[in-house]
């Protein structure tokens, strides 16, 4: 172990050389790729990729950001007092004035995003490149998901991604839709293939996942690609919680070291979305139903993740002032209206960020579904190169 990195350099004398070997020198943390004091990536570290055109560097500070504390000692504190584009600070600190979150608008960047896929499907073909093709299979007539699906179809129209629909009834015997994931995984014109959960009780989802081609998986649910996710080498990432972390990238908040809390740990958001928050280097906590004490989970979360499907079920009093809420819940509520996990007036008065529901978390799934068509399409063709391992990930 002598010279050995964090332990101390190789001595002439060999009793002092065998005393060094069990000498421990504590090494900087840049060395393993975590925050320098400063909070930026170590030197020479490639960080995890933030959103373009968003530069905390650059940032204007609102005066009362410096001024406050509370602002000063959380995490980023700059940030938390980003002025709006009038000048005034628009988060402003939870001592003396109420705070109004900013608000992460997933539709206005869904929308960008769709223009981007929509260019770059249309730079593809212009090329001579073929036009990518998802194939969309609903099986039975629950009705969430058949809104679901529709909306997701016509967004595949929009952005020239051809669509393939499979209509399929509830009471289809397995094989059956298993021999159709095999002869989609067969097809050259498709290049994604999406089958929307839940499925009817006796089909097995599991299995029905693990039989679709892993580069053709754009929901990212097979296990291959969340072990890819797992060990830093994302290939196809799941829509919603990588629509998530590119959300996050709106604020302009380097993840590297923030405290996340995700509520939930089901396998379509709750646990890859633990997965990418790790591997952007946040310090990542995942609350379930046997969560002890969710309310004290929830207090010490800078960036606030609630994925469970239960309208309300956080108070907004319990979020943690100047936090990041991100609700990727969706009820829909008797009178029709659609409702978050997350009591929205209330948090947003405690809030930096915070998403909407609807449109925050909704329409960035489905606006990463087209982009993971298309990165999956380009790969298939021979037009992409395979990623590398991310450094500067935890
Ligand atoms: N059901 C709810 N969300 C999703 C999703 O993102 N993909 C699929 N396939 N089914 C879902």
């Amino acid at each position: 172990m002598v010279g050995v990195e964090g332990f101390e350099p190789p001595t002439s004398c060999s009793q002092s050389r065998r005393a060094t070997k069990l000498r421990y020198t504590p090494v900087s943390p840049d060395r393993y790729g975590f925050q320098n004091i400063r909070g930026r990536p170590a030197q020479g570290l490639q960080s995890y990729p933030r959103a373009p055109g968003r530069s905390i560097g650059r940032r204007r500070l609102c005066a009362r950001a410096g001024a406050c504390e509370t602002l000063r000692r959380q995490r980023p504190a700059d940030t938390a007092g980003r002025p709006a584009r009038d000048g005034r600070c628009r988060s402003k600190c939870h001592h003396g004035q109420p705070m109004t979150a900013n608000i992460l608008d997933g539709k206005k960047l869904a929308a960008r995003i769709r223009q981007d896929v929509a260019r770059r499907v249309g730079n593809l073909r212009a090329a001579g490149g073929r036009v990518p093709g998802l194939a969309m299979v609903l099986v039975g007539h629950d009705p969430a998901s058949q809104v679901y699906v529709r909306n997701k179809r016509r967004a595949c129209d929009e952005v020239g991604i051809v669509s393939h629909a499979f209509d399929l009834p509830a009471d289809i015997p397995a094989g059956e839709l298993y021999e159709l994931i095999g002869e989609l995984n067969r097809d050259d014109g498709v290049d994604g293939i999406l089958v929307q959960v839940p499925l009817p009780p006796h089909i097995p989802g599991a299995t029905v996942i693990e039989l679709i081609d892993p580069g053709k998986d754009v929901d990212g649910f097979h296990p291959y690609n969340v072990g890819r996710l797992a060990q830093r080498v994302p290939l196809l990432r799941a829509c919603t919680p990588r629509g998530i972390i590119t959300l996050l990238g709106e604020t302009g908040i380097d993840l590297h070291g923030q405290r996340a809390v995700v509520v939930g740990a089901s396998n379509i958001v709750g646990r890859p979305m633990a997965l990418e928050l790790l591997l952007a280097g946040a310090t990542t906590i995942v609350c379930h139903r046997f969560t002890r004490d969710l309310r004290a989970e929830v207090e010490r979360a800078e960036i606030l993740i609630v994925a469970v499907g239960k309208a309300g079920l956080i108070p907004g009093d319990w979020v943690r002032p100047g936090a990041i809420v991100i609700d990727a819940g969706t009820t829909r509520l008797a009178d029709g209206r659609l409702a978050g996990d997350v009591q929205f007036e209330a948090a947003r008065a405690r809030a930096a960020w915070i998403s909407p529901v609807p449109g925050g978390v909704g329409p960035m799934t489905i606006a990463t579904l087209l982009q993971n068509t298309l990165e999956a399409s380009l790969r298939h063709q021979g037009l992409a190169l395979p990623p590398e391992r991310l450094q500067g990930s935890a």
